[in-house]
């Protein structure tokens, strides 16, 4: 810890209450998550883990379970102490909302834990299951009278994503959970929002006097903001095919980069003024006609072949996936934020699963100097001016520029700053979630989503869904895996007279 650092203090006394704790989410993250908050002491002194599931499982076959999904997935080596110390606080138990008494049992086991490991009665409620159930656990919560703060006691509920499936369910869900429980008490979890990059870009661009001037349309030529993906669908057919790039990646990973880099400067670093720039700027998209989502916009479907050492199938012929599915694996959006700042600036957003690299990066391009005074040398392109934060696989941030090439002539030629965070601090790897789940204990909610965020992004993207669901299989392109993408995203900002980043630009 240096100087500037404050130290963290830990949580209080809760249970930490998961539901869908037998699945992947629970086994890959969230407990690989609550050891790293055990291994760097933040886990409360008073603690309890309830692992909810739908059907009966004896808590040793659990613990079992969990602590071979740790030996799997921590991100430091397990040390057999603390993972046992960890599980130890761990009881399995019943609850499946089609039976409403056993919801009833849940809650007298709960009761009876709390009571016993001092915990005061503050719940966390972690629903880690897909996103169907969401609604109808959280009315069983409600009706028992779970999610009540009481007696001086929290009561918090973490939702995953996906956050509805359009603006109208995201709508429906947001009325239902609010007719439970206030927004106050609502966790809706992004996990960009723990990569300490995605933090980061905060910091840069409100605690560096030097960047704010600069960050508009006056400076700005446009934004790209890329998550490239090298794994296919692997396994997760039934999911992917029913839910697509659009509203498995850009609705919620890319708009969370997207309202950091465009939201306006919050006046204090708390969550309801970072929450209302981040919603306001979200809001200001300009919400196209399903034809303008049409032309501003490139959707492609992967088709088989080599990435490294690893043969892609093709999408269609990926487990649980129709074979005629028009469901999206690449998409590429153009869209404009209405208000002062960016007027006439575009956003490019893309993302894809099955490219030829893995890359999550924001790149702001700079408008070109205003006057050639160059033009008499045997300069004839000024290489272009990009501030680019780095989020995967670097963590970093470059700044491109030109410089004068040593010889008689002027030549110029475009070079690169870097800034790596490994170079700079010392970090154990981490899920992401850690960060998520301490400020969900500590009731900090700035790195979560607010019902008004969640239902502007819909509103933004409900164009591109509706105008694809209709063009069905028209104007969807095929790509090969291990390719840059469809051919036609190149179109989207050439039509502009501008160029996406090349994939050999990452920062490495
Ligand atoms: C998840 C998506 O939310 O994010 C996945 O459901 C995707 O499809 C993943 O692969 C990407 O996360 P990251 O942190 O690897 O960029």
């Amino acid at each position: 810890m240096t100087e500037n650092q404050s130290p963290q203090t830990k949580p209080d006394p809760c249970s930490f209450v998961i539901f869908g704790v037998t699945g992947d989410l629970a086994h890959r993250l969230v407990v690989p998550a609550l050891y790293n908050l055990a291994a760097t002491d933040l886990l409360p002194d008073n603690f309890c883990v309830v692992g909810i599931a739908r059907k009966a499982m004896s808590t040793d076959a659990l613990r079992d379970s969990l602590m071979e999904g740790l030996r799997q997935f921590a991100t430091r080596p397990v040390d057999d102490a603390i993972a046992g110390r960890l599980l130890e606080c761990l009881t399995c138990t019943e609850a499946d909302p089609k039976d409403p008494s056993s919801f009833d049992k849940m809650r007298e086991q709960l009761e009876k834990l709390e009571a016993a490991r001092k915990t005061g009665g503050n719940r966390l409620f972690y629903l880690a299951t897909p996103p169907d159930a969401f609604a109808s656990i959280s009315k069983e919560l409600g009706r028992t009278g779970l999610l009540k703060e009481e007696k001086g006691a929290w009561r918090r509920l973490v939702v995953e994503k996906p956050f509805g499936t359009d603006l109208a369910s995201a709508r429906a869900l947001n009325s239902e959970l609010l007719k439970i429980i206030d927004e106050q008490q609502i966790y809706r979890i992004d996990h960009y929002l723990g990569k300490e990059t995605v933090q980061n870009i905060l910091v840069l661009r409100f605690a560096n006097g030097m960047f704010e001037p600069i960050w508009n349309r006056n400076h700005i030529d446009h934004i790209q903001i890329t998550v490239d993906e090298q794994l296919g669908v692997g396994h997760r057919g039934s999911f992917y095919d029913a839910t697509g790039a659009l509203r498995d990646m850009v609705h919620n990973h890319l708009f969370q980069l997207l309202s950091l880099v465009a939201m306006e400067p919050p006046t204090r670093f708390d969550a309801y003024s970072v929450r209302s720039e981040k919603a306001e700027v979200l809001s200001a998209i300009q919400t196209q006609s399903e034809a303008d989502a049409l032309k501003n916009s490139v959707r492609g479907q992967y088709q088989g072949g080599r990435i490294g050492d690893t043969d892609i199938p093709d999408y269609l012929k990926t487990e649980d996936v129709k074979p005629n599915s028009t469901t999206e694996t690449y998409a590429a959006l153009k869209l404009t934020i209405d208000n002062w700042r960016w007027a006439g600036v575009p956003f490019y957003l893309r993302t894809g699963k099955a490219l030829g690299i893995k890359r999550t990066e924001v790149a702001i391009k700079f408008k070109q100097a205003p006057f050639a005074m160059f033009r008499d040398t045997p300069v004839d392109r000024l290489s272009q001016n990009y501030l680019v934060i780095s989020i995967e696989p670097t963590e970093g941030i470059m700044l491109q520029f030109n410089t004068k090439v040593p010889g008689p002539t002027i030549n110029v030629d475009g070079v690169e700053m870097k800034f790596r965070y490994k170079d700079y601090f010392k970090a154990e790897p981490a899920t992401g979630y850690e960060t998520l789940i301490y400020d969900c204990m500590i009731g900090d909610n700035i790195l979560f989503q607010r019902a008004d965020s969640v239902e502007a992004g819909w509103q933004a993207v409900q164009p591109f869904l509706d105008a694809w669901k209709k063009a069905g299989a028209k104007g969807l392109e095929s790509y090969k895996a291990g390719s840059e993408g469809p051919a036609h995203a190149e179109e989207l900002l050439k039509r502009d007279g501008r160029s996406w980043r090349k994939l050999a630009a990452r920062i490495d």
